[in-house]
């Protein structure tokens, strides 16, 4: 006959024991809704920036599904394998996105989406990820500043070689006030990423 005082231990342990595994389970559902909840916020956010890159008029394909992965390369920044769209219209070439890095922002890297049209000009530089001060170094987003889109229309030729810096620097591109830090690491980021485009061209859109 278990007593009384052994029948409470057992029925306050099966709780604790209930309580715990309710508790882990709900932890471990309400974790994997969660990531897959940022996937989803990333991708949709992705999928808005390469289309903000491109007239909706020069391409007619899916440029989410129209991707190639490259390899890591000191000129795009990366130290893994990313993802580069394509845009194409009547199946021919338009202009790719790459993923690109610049390492050396104010509080390091800033993550760069860089549209390049077939003819090695810049459709336009979205900084999509950065941990650059509020205030200064975030002017490189749109919905803080314009500065970004001074690269539209850009190529490796225009402006010459020696003027892809910032004004401080002897070149073309304008800083940000009190943050030359900031679009000084973009600049050359970018300039990397059209070179990238050039020795690489012929094989992106295979
Ligand atoms: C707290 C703090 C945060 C800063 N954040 C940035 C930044 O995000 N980007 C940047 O370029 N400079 C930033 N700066 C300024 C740099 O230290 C540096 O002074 C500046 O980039 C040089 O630009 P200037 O020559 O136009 O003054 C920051 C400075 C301080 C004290």
């Amino acid at each position: 006959m278990i007593s009384s005082k052994y029948k409470h231990i057992l029925i306050s342990g099966f709780l604790l024991w209930l309580f715990s595994v309710v508790g882990t389970t709900l932890v471990a559902l309400t974790q994997q809704e969660t990531v897959a909840r940022i996937a989803d916020n990333e991708k949709r956010v992705l999928l808005r920036n390469l289309y903000e890159l491109l007239p909706a008029d020069r391409l007619d394909n899916d440029i989410a599904q129209d991707s190639i992965e490259l390899s890591a390369s000191p000129l795009l920044g990366t130290d893994d394998p990313q993802l580069a769209y394509r845009a194409r219209k009547e199946q021919q070439p338009v202009a790719i996105i790459f993923n690109a890095i610049a390492p050396d922002g104010y509080s390091g890297n800033i993550h760069l989406l860089i549209g390049v049209y077939e003819d090695g000009s810049l459709a336009g530089v979205r900084a999509v990820k950065h941990a650059e001060t509020p205030g200064l170094g975030d002017a490189i987003e749109t919905r803080k500043s314009d500065w970004i889109l001074g690269f539209d229309g850009k190529s490796l030729d225009n402006p010459v070689a020696d003027a892809w810096k910032v004004k401080r620097d002897g070149g073309e591109f304008d800083q940000i006030t009190g943050a030359t830090i900031t679009p000084r690491a973009i600049v050359n980021a970018v300039r990397k990423t059209l070179e990238y485009y050039q020795i690489h061209r012929e094989r992106l859109f295979l």
